[in-house]
């Protein structure tokens, strides 16, 4: 079967990307073929250099209009033909022709337990600050399709870790990062391998 081709958009150190980076060399499930960066001088961007993918940068502050911005993005990604789209801790909001264009072909990884702490404003450490401010005993990260709701598409997979009584908002983000490192290569492959898909509004998954 022929690899499906991948590109990851990051807006800041890319560990997620470099998770997938070192997954897809363990054993390859698909061919990454470009980052879409939203800032100049990110970190992902070095990540991409050293592993010999492609890179750009689209910054909403060079355009009025994002939709602008997201039409050429959507060019050089059907150019290269790319498959699936992965969004890495990238920070821009998709615009609805975009979304609607790429449709069950865009996932995004989240730090908490969606529906729980989703949607506008819940970023960064905002959301451990908020897991902890609500005395959450659980908390963890979802990898789910993007859709016009921000945070609110269909959830892919999931993965728990304890909150303890010391935690603090950057103990609890680094114990949760750890395991997005795990699971959005692993939700990857099972999109890249057709073991998920979007179907409707659901997230078909098989083992
Ligand atoms: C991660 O917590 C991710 O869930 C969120 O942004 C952070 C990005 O981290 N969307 P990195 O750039 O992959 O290191």
């Amino acid at each position: 079967m022929k690899l499906k081709k991948v590109a990851v958009f990051a807006s800041g150190s890319g560990s997620n990307f470099q998770s997938i980076i070192d997954e897809n060399k363990k054993a390859k499930f698909c061919d990454l073929v470009l980052l879409i960066a939203s800032k100049q001088d990110t970190y992902a961007q070095v990540r991409a250099r050293e592993n010999g993918i492609d890179s750009l940068v689209f910054s909403k502050s060079d355009y009025k209009d994002s939709k602008v911005m997201f039409e050429k993005i959507a060019r050089e990604l059907n150019l290269r033909e790319v498959d699936f789209l992965v969004l890495a801790g990238y920070l821009t909001i998709l615009p609805p022709e975009f979304i609607q264009e790429f449709e069950g072909r865009i996932i995004n990884i989240h730090p908490s337990l969606l529906p729980k702490f989703g949607g506008d404003g819940f970023y960064g450490l905002k959301v451990h600050s908020a897991v902890l401010e609500a005395n959450e005993k659980k908390s963890g990260c979802t990898v789910h399709f993007v859709s016009e709701q921000v945070d609110g598409g269909a959830i892919i997979m999931q993965s728990e870790v304890d909150v303890f009584d010391n935690d603090t908002p950057t103990s609890l983000q680094e114990r949760v990062l750890k395991k997005e490192h795990e699971l959005l290569p692993a939700a990857l492959k099972k999109l890249c391998l057709g073991k998920a898909a979007l179907i409707g509004e659901k997230a078909v998954i098989k083992e």
